[in-house]
């Protein structure tokens, strides 16, 4: 049985005093009363070190939005995998869409990121996912599938590897995936998980739904057999909503 997972994706949004408002809010609508899914949240770079101290004692795990693949160098304007490390990340997000489409990321630099992540210890939450003209064209699959092969290139093992299918054409715009096509996609993610690291690592990973999450449509996505949790943007930014989509998933 796998455990859920869903974690906010705060994107370039909220200072520093805002992020540690909104993870005190967040902390405060969970309550107790949800243990049966893994939560985390993703601040800015800037809000980590605030939000890590205001998690601190609580389930909920501090997640960063991207990293570096190198340790630390001549890279202005980046972060590396071990201050993440030493600032109290459990994950990383890697490979989201928005790093793809306007920052020229590819499953090259995406593998190499991952790689690092999993060195200094912490785990990798896996973005892929097709646009629209990808989605019409009718090669979701082989996008999806390539992304997935792409980004875990000469990765060991999948145990501490989280992939989130996020379709481009559904983040941010308010058009989810129906809950039949979000479910067609995952399995075709787990079969590919299980063409690369066999069945039991293919039944074992978990797989997070992204895109236009929401209360209202959170409980019938995770209620597919493949979808294992959510990965959150504009909803995550509300207190009160994030925690309904987490008390969904439990
Ligand atoms: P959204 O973003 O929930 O605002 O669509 C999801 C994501 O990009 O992770």
């Amino acid at each position: 049985m796998r455990r859920k997972i869903v974690v906010g994706n705060w994107k370039m949004n909220k200072t520093v005093a805002e992020s540690r408002e909104l993870a005190s809010g967040v902390l405060a609508a969970l309550g107790t009363s949800c243990s049966a899914c893994e939560v985390g949240l993703a601040p800015t770079f800037l809000a980590l070190d605030t939000v890590r101290h205001v998690l601190e004692g609580s389930a909920v795990a501090l997640a960063a939005q991207n990293c570096h693949y190198e340790d630390d160098g001549a890279y202005t304007g980046e972060v590396s995998a071990p201050m993440l490390q030493a600032v109290g990340c459990g994950y990383v997000i890697l490979g989201h869409s928005e790093r793809r489409q306007y920052f020229g990321e590819t499953d090259e630099t995406v593998n190499l990121r991952i790689k690092k992540v999993l060195e200094k210890g912490m785990k990798v939450i896996l973005c892929v996912g097709e646009t629209l003209e990808e989605r019409e064209a009718g090669s979701f699959e082989a996008v999806v599938s390539s992304q997935v092969k792409g980004g875990l290139k000469d990765v060991a093992g999948v145990s501490d590897i989280v992939i989130a299918y996020e379709p481009v054409w559904a983040i941010g715009t308010g058009k989810t995936a129906s809950s039949e096509q979000a479910q067609e996609v995952h399995a075709i993610i787990r079969r590919k998980v299980a063409e690369l690291y066999g069945a039991d690592a293919a039944e074992a990973i978990r797989i997070q739904y992204g895109g236009s999450v929401k209360p209202s449509n959170a409980a019938e996505l995770f209620s597919m057999p493949d979808i294992d949790g959510g990965l959150i943007g504009g909803a995550a930014l509300k207190a009160d909503d994030f925690a309904a989509i987490v008390r969904a998933a439990c």
